[in-house]
C-alpha cells in the first residue's frame, strides 16, 4: 500500500495533491516570479527547482527567483547553468550563479534581508506567482510547518497565487513548535512589533494560508546541505581573543553585564570562529538575536554559556547536524526561528541593543566597510543582513583577517572600493593584529587607531605614508584622491597590493 503520510499531511484532502517534482514544476511558466524557501543552505526546496532546471535546459523558461538567502544542494547552480534564472534576489553564495552575475547574464539585486518582503507587500517589486516551500508537515487546518529556516517563506506563501509544498521526510517532525510566524499589518495600520526579549514569541507556529492554494505536494528525503565553514585557525582565534578582552573591559567599565547583550553573528568562517571563542570566556547567560545559527551556537549551549538563541535559520556542518538533530529536544526550548523581517528588523535590533558581529572583505582607514564587492566590481555573496544589524546595533563590530590572498591583498586599504557599511555604522574593527575602538573618534583619529591596531607590516608603513600625505591636503576626512584606489589597481596590474620594492 502506498504511504499516505498522514502524520505529515494532516488535512486529508491535500494528500491527493501528492505528485512528482516534474509534474509540480509544470505549474511554473516562462516569465514567472518564484518565491522559494531557503536561507543559507537551510530549509530550501530541493526537488522542484531541480525539475525546473531540467525543463529549462530544453524549453524557453526564464524566471525571477526570490528566496530568503542563499541555497544549498547546487540548486542555484542548476538554475543558473540551465538558464532558468534571469533575475535573482536578495542573497546568494553559489560560484556558478556568481559567475553569471559578474558576467552580466543574470541581474542580481543585492538587498537588505529585512526589506525584500516589505517591498513585495507594498507592490514595489513584481508579485510572486508561485511559492515553493519546504515543510516538515501540513497541519489539520492546512498550516505549513517550515523546516530549518523561515526566511521569507511565510510571506511568499501568503502573497503567491499558488503554493507548491515539498514535504521533506529527512527533517524531523520535532521541528514543529520551533517557529514563530509574525506578519506585520499593512501601513498605515502598522503597529510596533511586540518583541522585547530574544525569547519572546509574538506569532503562531505555522504559516497560515487558505489550503486550497496548495496545488502540489512533493515528497522528498534529502537533508540540508552542510555548512562549509572552515575550522578556527590561529588568526580567527586571535580575533576572538581581542574581542573577548574588549568585552571584559566593557564589563569592567560598567557598560555591559557579564551576560553582555543579545549577540548577532554574521555568516562564514570568521564569525563562526569568533563565536566559538566565547566558550573560553568569563561571560555567561548569554543570548543571541541573530539571523543564521551556526555550529558555534550549539557549542555555546553545550558549554552552558548561552541561554537562548533566536534566528531565521539553522545551518550546521554535517557532524554538528547529526549531533543536534539526534537529540533535538535538548535544544528546542532554547531556540526560535522567525521570519527574516522580524529576525533582522531595525526596530527590534535597536530596542534589544544587539551586539552585531559581521565580516568585511575590506575596510578603509576611516572605518568604511566593503562586505560584498571584490576589487569594487565583482560580487562575492551580498550584503545579507549585515546592514540591517550594523546600522541599528548597540555595538557594530566588523572582523576580518588583516591579509588575504597569501598577503598579496591588505584588508585595510586607503579607501574601500565599494561601500556597504559607512563609517557612521562601524564602531569596532578587529583583525588578528588587534582591535580598533572607533567610538567617539573623528576621522583623523579613526585612521590612527585602525592603522596602529589592525594592520600588518609592510602595509602599516604604507598606510602611515598615505595618511601623512593626505593630512597635508587637509579636510575632515583627508585623502590623496588620485592614489586612493592605487592599491586595488596595483593588485590588478601586478597581482599584489605591495609596492614593487616591498615584494
Ligand atoms: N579582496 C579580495 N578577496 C578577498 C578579500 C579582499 N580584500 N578578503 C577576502 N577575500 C576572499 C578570500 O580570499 C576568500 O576567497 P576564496 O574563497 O577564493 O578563498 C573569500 O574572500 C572569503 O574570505 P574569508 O576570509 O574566508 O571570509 P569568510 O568566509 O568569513 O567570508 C565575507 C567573508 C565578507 C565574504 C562573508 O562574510 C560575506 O559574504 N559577508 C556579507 C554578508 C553578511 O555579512 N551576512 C551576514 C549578516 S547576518
Amino acid at each position: 500500500m502506498p504511504a499516505n503520510y498522514a502524520d505529515r499531511i494532516r488535512l486529508p484532502y491535500l494528500r491527493q495533491r501528492i505528485t512528482s517534482a516534474a509534474d509540480a514544476a509544470k505549474w511554473i511558466h516562462d516569465g514567472m516570479t518564484i518565491g522559494m524557501s531557503g536561507f543559507t543552505r537551510a530549509g530550501d526546496a530541493k526537488a522542484v527547482p531541480m525539475a525546473l532546471a531540467e525543463r529549462a535546459r530544453s524549453e524557453n523558461l526564464h524566471i525571477t527567483l526570490i528566496t530568503g538567502a542563499s541555497l544549498g544542494g547546487d540548486v542555484d547552480k542548476a538554475l543558473a547553468e540551465s538558464g532558468a534564472t534571469t533575475r535573482r534576489f536578495p542573497f546568494q553564495s553559489d560560484p556558478s550563479l556568481r559567475a553569471k552575475i559578474n558576467s552580466g547574464e543574470i541581474m542580481y539585486a543585492d538587498q537588505h534581508l529585512s526589506e525584500t518582503v516589505e517591498q513585495l507587500r507594498s507592490r514595489q517589486m513584481a508579485p510572486v506567482d508561485i511559492a515553493i516551500i519546504e515543510a516538515a508537515a501540513i497541519t489539520e487546518t492546512g498550516g505549513i510547518i517550515p523546516t530549518t529556516s523561515v526566511g521569507n517563506s511565510a510571506s511568499f506563501a501568503i502573497f503567491a497565487k499558488h503554493v507548491i509544498i515539498e514535504i521533506n521526510l529527512s527533517q524531523p517532525l520535532e521541528l514543529e513548535g520551533l517557529h514563530d510566524i509574525f506578519i506585520p499589518k499593512m501601513r498605515p495600520q502598522r503597529e510596533p512589533m511586540p518583541l522585547t526579549a530574544p525569547q519572546d514569541r509574538i506569532g503562531v507556529a505555522a504559516i497560515e494560508i487558505p489550503p486550497e492554494k496548495i496545488v502540489a505536494i512533493v515528497i522528498t528525503n534529502t537533508p540540508d546541505s552542510p555548512s562549509n565553514v572552515q575550522a578556527p585557525d590561529h588568526e580567527t582565534a586571535a580575533i576572538a581573543k581581542h574581542l573577548i578582552n574588549f568585552f571584559e573591559n566593557e564589563v569592567k567599565q560598567g557598560r555591559l553585564e557579564e551576560s553582555l547583550l543579545p549577540l548577532q553573528a554574521g555568516i562564514g568562517t570568521i564569525a563562526n570562529a569568533v563565536m566559538a571563542g566565547f566558550i573560553d570566556s568569563p561571560f555567561h547567560n548569554m543570548t543571541m538575536y541573530s539571523e543564521v545559527l551556526q555550529d558555534s551556537t550549539f557549542d555555546l549551549f553545550d558549554a552552558g554559556k548561552l541561554d537562548f538563541a533566536s534566528g531565521s535559520s539553522i545551518t550546521l556542518s554535517q557532524q554538528k547536524s547529526a549531533q543536534v538533530f539526534a537529540d533535538f529536544s535538548r535544544y528546542k526550548d532554547k531556540l526560535v526561528l522567525r521570519t527574516q523581517e522580524v529576525s533582522n528588523h531595525p526596530e527590534i535590533i535597536r530596542r534589544l541593543g544587539v551586539i552585531a558581529l559581521n565580516t568585511a572583505l575590506e575596510a578603509d582607514i576611516y572605518g568604511n566597510v566593503n562586505s560584498t564587492h571584490v576589487l569594487g566590481t565583482h560580487m562575492m555573496n551580498g550584503i545579507g543582513g549585515s546592514g540591517d544589524f550594523s546600522r541599528n546595533a548597540y555595538l557594530s563590530i566588523f572582523a576580518t583577517k588583516s591579509l588575504a590572498k597569501g598577503g598579496r591583498v591588505s584588508s585595510i586599504v586607503p579607501m574601500v572600493s565599494h561601500v556597504d557599511h559607512n563609517e557612521h555604522d562601524v564602531d569596532i574593527i578587529v583583525t588578528e593584529i588587534g582591535l580598533a575602538d572607533l567610538r567617539g573618534l573623528a576621522p583623523r583619529e579613526r585612521a590612527k587607531a585602525i592603522i596602529n591596531k589592525c594592520v600588518a607590516e609592510p602595509y602599516k608603513q604604507m598606510l602611515l605614508d598615505y595618511v601623512a600625505a593626505a593630512n597635508l591636503r587637509g579636510g575632515q576626512t583627508p585623502h590623496v584622491l588620485e592614489c586612493a584606489f592605487s592599491w586595488h589597481s596595483r593588485y590588478l596590474d601586478t597581482d599584489s597590493m605591495l609596492l614593487p620594492e616591498k615584494i
